[in-house]
């Protein structure tokens, strides 16, 4: 609480005058959200609240850079406390997020980011190594990175026992550049990924790998339409994206393609044992509609340089990706209107309460288990 009032005061942070989203009275009923009895052994049968810890690896959009920020110099600054898949900052009443969810039902979750800094600023960034500016071929290294911050903390994080929740998300720097750069393909990123799972599957165990599929660029591009501030930064940030040689056409089928081949990386079942599974949530894969507000592009939805998501767009990003991550696979939306959050915030089902998983999707009856009494 007293950290909470220190933030609201100091006029850099945009906390508490920036537009938000928060999930106020979030409530599945008396036994949904619960924990399982017995911490469970399949990874078919983790509800929420067996989440022990999370854990992230991606760019900037998961370091949140500019979240919190007013103004576009604060753009450089990592507001990892607010990352949809990472931040814990505030609680789930004021922004939502995956862990602000999470640590609602289960208060010792443990590795989500807190406050403003660097991966290796270990207070700050706890299990989130996700680095401003990475590409997928980053992604091998941050998995090796957060193997070696797993046993530097084992006495906090226990490796063998405790359910742990790895949220990835990356590929917008590589579709960025994938117009001149071949070597930033589709396919590319999409092994990259796979090995970087590879050294999470074969160094952790008890792990959900959520892997957040690529969003489609050309919403961005129609969203910054006449602004010419926005249209001049993401020249330089994004050169794809102001190329005029690419088309909106061309830059979807990239996004369609990214999205291929990290599908390919869970139906291959490469990432399958009894305790580790990776599963695809593709709510951006088919959401081409910008952020929308009385028919004009919803700046809010943005940060200052019209290109990272503000804490009301981490916040709007996180109630869609938690609806998917209780959708059964095979089933999960995958075009959604990021216009408008999804809120109610989704409940498990009462057949299925668990973290939606391939095996779970496909016949749940064989991994039911019970229900703590508490
Ligand atoms: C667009 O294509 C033209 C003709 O091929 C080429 O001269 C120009 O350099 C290209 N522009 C960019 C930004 O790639
Ligand atoms: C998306 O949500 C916005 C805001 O609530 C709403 O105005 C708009 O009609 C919705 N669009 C669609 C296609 O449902």
């Amino acid at each position: 609480m007293r950290i909470f009032i220190v933030l609201c005061i100091l006029p850099l942070l945009g906390y508490c005058t920036l537009p938000d989203i928060g999930a106020s009275g979030y409530d599945c009923g008396a036994n949904l959200m619960k924990k399982s009895k017995k911490v469970p052994t399949n990874v078919n049968s983790v509800r929420p609240a067996d989440i022990k810890v999370v854990m992230a690896l991606g760019d900037s959009l998961t370091a949140a850079n500019g979240a919190g920020a007013e103004d576009p110099l604060a753009v450089v600054l990592q507001y990892r406390g607010l990352a949809f898949q990472a931040g814990g900052d505030k609680s789930l009443e004021e922004h939502v997020t995956i862990p602000n969810i999470l640590k609602k039902y289960n208060s010792d979750l443990f590795g989500y980011s807190t406050g403003i800094g660097s991966p290796n600023v270990w207070e700050i960034a706890k299990l989130n190594v996700a680095m401003p500016g990475a590409h997928a071929d980053d992604m091998p290294g941050q998995a090796r990175q957060l193997v070696s911050l797993l046993h530097q903390h084992n006495t906090v994080v226990d490796m063998n026992n405790d359910w742990k929740l790895l949220n990835i998300f990356i590929g917008g720097n590589d579709l960025c550049r994938y117009c001149s750069r071949p070597d930033y393909s589709p396919q590319k990123c999409g092994e990259h990924i796979g090995e970087a799972i590879q050294i999470i599957y074969d160094n952790v165990p008890r792990v959900i790998v959520s892997l957040t599929g690529m969003l489609h660029l050309e919403m961005l591009r129609r969203s910054d339409t006449g602004h010419f501030f926005c249209t001049s930064l993401h020249t330089k940030e994004c050169t794809c994206e102001s190329n005029k040689n690419y088309t909106n056409a061309e830059i979807a089928q990239a996004a369609l393609d990214y999205n291929k081949y990290e599908m390919d990386l869970q139906t291959s079942g490469r990432f399958e044992k009894d305790d580790f599974t990776l599963v695809v949530q593709p709510f951006f894969s088919q959401t081409t509609v910008p952020p929308m507000k009385d028919g004009k592009p919803d700046q809010t939805f943005f940060a200052p340089d019209c290109f990272h998501f503000s804490q009301y767009g981490h916040a709007m990003v996180s109630t869609h990706l938690w609806n998917n991550i209780l959708e059964p696979v095979g089933m999960k939306t995958k075009n959604v209107n990021i216009s408008a959050p999804a809120i109610p915030l989704t409940c498990p089902d009462a057949t299925c309460p668990f973290i939606r998983t391939t095996k779970n999707s496909e016949d749940c009856s064989k991994y039911i288990t019970a229900v703590s009494d508490v």
